[in-house]
């Protein structure tokens, strides 16, 4: 794919996102050799800083470039720096946007950058709907000499009506081609792999479906609280920060029927399909039964005390925002018909990992049947992130007299394609938009159907009394989220 010349404009360029994702990110396509010649960044925020005080900035604030101020990649990243510029903005004021205007058509004409712009909102929500109307009014949408792009971050909306309005909003101003909804787990290598696994092999699909899996099981769990981001966490919780987007791509690709090719439009026409396709809950019972939120509360971690959620900066001290989300659900399908699906995302866990385990049914006719075999189902386990790879648990004989069956590994680990440098998700995501490519950016009707399932568990969580149960600070949540998963034995708690 061709990388057309261009200019990236970050708005919220002081903040959190950029300095730790996106300027590394843009770094490491600079020191892969994948910008093009002529490329320029400019970032806008209301710090009132020089080019040159953004360009410090950003690399005082993140430890990946810090790195490469000195030694071998000096010249990288001297020249990187080089293209950084800086324009102060105040997002929701009107009258900046003609200075902005002037400022990106100057650089546009001094550096080459042929008219193509990519907008990238790195701001809070709130700000989403202005930017894009005050581009518009300065004429910043429109494709007559050049493309024009629009990345927009996560959270999209709040709520199925906020995310619609929102996407009605966005498309007075862009038409749908132009807008990226940015989803950066859409960006893991692993994630894009569950499609290979699916499609480019003959020995899994056959088995994907009803008549072989007993039950699919995601967990997504993090080690760390809510840092510094209490102030935006407590308003969201672990349901709208990390299920209505991550995990439910993750359920799309897993749900998903074979897309007719590899295209953006075949591949996300199918994850429509697959996220319509979710069983929604909608009545109290289902809800209190197969819903459960949780908050970490303060526990010694390695000889330190780590502070509860509701001590946390930013976080109302009597908050029933959830850290913790475990959910059974549904999916109402030909191909999934019954078949359980198991998903809990969390902070303050153990450790951090996510992964997908498939289990398969036990063989049904048991042979070995004192063979300790029941309760040894197969299972194909995709480790998303760390030690991202494919583990598959299968029987084996234990070796003597009769007929023991022990449980063996046939493990497959990324790290062991040593040629292949794994791009970062935003590295990945952001190369992706320069070339135009949307396939691992998700569609306005897909975020809306992902809205549609969480909708209601989050209105029942507002509205009825579910109790919001407390786990200490590294532990694997709450007990009672092992009733959610009963008589099915226990959730797969990968180890450190
Ligand atoms: C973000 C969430 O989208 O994803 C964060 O807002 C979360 O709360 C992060 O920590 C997790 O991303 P990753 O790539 O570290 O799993």
């Amino acid at each position: 794919n061709k990388t057309e010349n261009q200019m990236l404009i970050i708005f919220g360029a002081s903040g959190d996102l950029t300095a730790r994702k996106l300027i590394p990110a843009i770094f490491d396509l600079a020191k892969g050799g994948h910008l093009p010649e002529n490329f320029v960044v400019l970032g806008a925020s209301r710090s009132d800083w020089t080019d040159d005080e953004f360009r410090k900035n950003v690399v005082t604030e993140s430890k990946h470039l810090a790195n490469h101020v000195d030694g071998p990649t000096k010249k990288v990243m001297q020249d990187f720096c080089d293209r950084l510029f800086y324009h102060e903005l105040s997002s929701d004021q009107d009258s900046d946007y003609s200075p902005l205007k002037k400022r990106i058509d100057a650089l546009d004409n001094e550096y080459g950058t042929g008219g193509n712009f990519i907008f990238y909102l790195s701001t809070p929500p709130s700000a989403y709907e202005p930017i894009a109307k005050s581009l518009y009014e300065q004429g910043l949408h429109a494709e007559t000499n050049g493309w024009r792009r629009l990345i927009v971050e996560k959270p999209f909306g709040y709520s199925l009506k906020t995310a619609k309005a929102l996407n009605q909003a966005l498309q007075q101003y862009f038409k749908e081609p132009q807008i990226f909804r940015i989803d950066h787990y859409l960006g893991k290598e692993t994630v894009q792999n569950l499609l290979v696994t699916r499609f480019a092999n003959s020995i899994f699909e056959p088995l994907w479906n009803r008549n072989y899996i007993h039950h699919v099981e995601i967990t997504n769990a993090e080690s760390g609280g809510v840092e510094k981001r209490g102030g935006y966490y407590d308003k969201s919780g672990a349901l709208r920060d990390m299920f209505q987007s991550h995990l439910l791509q993750i359920v799309a690709f897993i749900i998903m029927e074979p897309p007719l090719n590899a295209n953006a439009e075949e591949i996300r026409n199918e994850k429509l399909k697959a996220l319509k396709s979710l069983r929604i809950m909608n009545d109290e019972e289902t809800l209190h039964k197969n819903t459960i939120r949780a908050q970490y509360i303060s526990s010694i971690i390695d000889g330190k005390k780590v502070k509860g959620y509701r001590e946390e900066e930013n976080v109302d001290p009597n908050s029933t925002t959830e850290t913790f989300a475990a959910l059974k659900f549904f999916v109402d399908n030909w191909r999934w018909a019954d078949v359980p699906f198991y998903v809990r995302t969390a902070k303050r866990m153990p450790t951090k990992v996510t992964e997908v385990v498939i289990h398969f049914k036990t063989p049904h006719h048991q042979i070995f049947k004192d063979s300790g075999l029941q309760n040894k189902d197969n299972k194909l386990i995709i480790r998303i992130q760390p030690d991202e790879g494919i583990l598959i648990k299968f029987g084996v004989k234990v070796p003597g007299q009769g007929f023991k069956v022990e449980r063996a590994n046939l493990d497959f680990y990324y790290s062991s394609l040593v040629e292949n440098n794994i791009m970062e998700a935003y590295e990945r995501l952001l190369l992706d938009a320069m070339q135009g490519d949307a396939t691992l950016y998700a569609r306005a009707d897909e975020v809306e159907a992902a809205w549609e399932f969480v909708d209601p568990i989050l209105n029942y969580w507002a509205t009825s009394d579910a109790k919001v149960y407390g786990y200490s600070a590294g532990v694997w949540g709450p007990k009672n989220a092992d009733d959610l998963i009963d008589g099915l034995g226990m959730w797969r708690n990968p180890s450190k």
